[in-house]
């Protein structure tokens, strides 16, 4: 076995340095507050590539709620501790004078139409902000070629935020950045609640009661598998009777576009790929968790 490497912390001037001539490079962007969804990320860019960075950063820009981002947990050591344990080479970390030079960036990036809705329709600018330090990650992680060969470039991004997900693809598509997305799957605690920086916030009476959105989305996928007819109206009944958890939306969308499926849930059996999204808000957190629908 290969001899674990000790992860280098670096500032941007060095991140440069670090990511010449490798065969392949591996990007995790993540605002720290790291936990076993955000390791699941990085091992699976550590598999797939010769080096990886992960970068830590609090993004200013895509946060409405000014008492969000003041509160948004900061654990940089242990979070250098969890990336280093997980094989990676290089923390990128940067303060915000080192991304924002003199402010905030006066052009940006804006996400479109697909910003508009779910998430974005309860978080104005949300997705622009995630779109313009993403556009920023890529450029300052961004490989240089390989000795003798064109080096690839992957960025790994968890299926929890899927409009993220569908968003950062669609930017890469329609800007050209060289870099392939990578999907990683949702990864859970026992009892189903997604893993989420945002979950220490919860008690645990709310968070018993935040159980009911992976109850939720089960519900439907298990009669997707069994191609029966979805009923989502089940679901959102299951939610509104669970005192404690205020739903936003439950809806079952085309996994790339995020349009509402166009089939009748109703009487139609199942088949084919969907995506069950659901939002709410539980105690002082805003939670989100989806789940992909396959009919067997
Ligand atoms: P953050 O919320 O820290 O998440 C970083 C990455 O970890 C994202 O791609 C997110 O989808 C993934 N992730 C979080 N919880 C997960 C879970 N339970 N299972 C699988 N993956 C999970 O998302 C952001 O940061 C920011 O918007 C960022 C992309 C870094 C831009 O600022």
């Amino acid at each position: 076995a290969e001899m674990a490497r000790p992860i280098a912390v670096v500032d941007a001037e060095h991140l440069t340095m670090h990511r010449t001539a490798a065969p392949s490079l591996g990007l995790v962007p993540t605002m720290g507050a790291l936990h076993d969804g955000h390791r699941r990320l990085a091992e699976a860019a550590v598999a797939g590539n010769d080096v990886v960075v992960a970068s830590i950063f609090v993004n200013p820009l895509q946060f409405g709620d000014p008492v969000d981002l003041e509160r948004y947990p900061r654990t940089l050591e242990a979070d250098v501790a969890l990336l280093e344990e997980a094989g990676v080479d290089i923390a990128f970390a940067p303060g915000l004078e080192e991304m924002y030079p003199g402010g905030e960036p006066l052009v940006r990036v804006t996400a479109g139409p697909l910003a508009s809705k779910w998430e974005g329709a309860s978080r104005p600018g949300h997705f622009d902000g995630v779109c313009t330090v993403v556009a920023k990650l890529f450029h300052l992680a961004m490989p240089g070629p390989a000795a003798g060969g064109s080096t690839a470039y992957r960025a790994y991004f968890g299926q929890k935020d899927a409009q993220q997900v569908a968003i950062v693809q669609r930017m890469v598509r329609d800007l050209d950045f060289p870099v392939e997305i990578v999907p990683v799957p949702i990864v859970r605690a026992e009892d189903g609640l997604a893993l989420s920086s945002r979950n220490q916030f919860l008690s645990e009476q709310d968070r018993e009661a935040a159980l009911v959105l992976s109850r939720a989305l089960r519900l439907v996928e298990s009669r997707a598998r069994a191609r029966e007819p979805l009923n989502p109206d089940d679901a959102v009944a299951l939610i509104r009777s669970q005192p404690g958890v205020e739903l936003d939306y439950f809806e079952v969308v085309d996994p790339g576009t995020l349009e509402p499926l166009a089939v009748n849930c109703r009487e139609t059996p199942f088949t084919g790929e969907a995506l069950a999204i659901v939002a709410a808000q539980v105690g002082p957190v805003r939670l989100i968790d989806n789940m992909p629908l396959r009919a067997l």
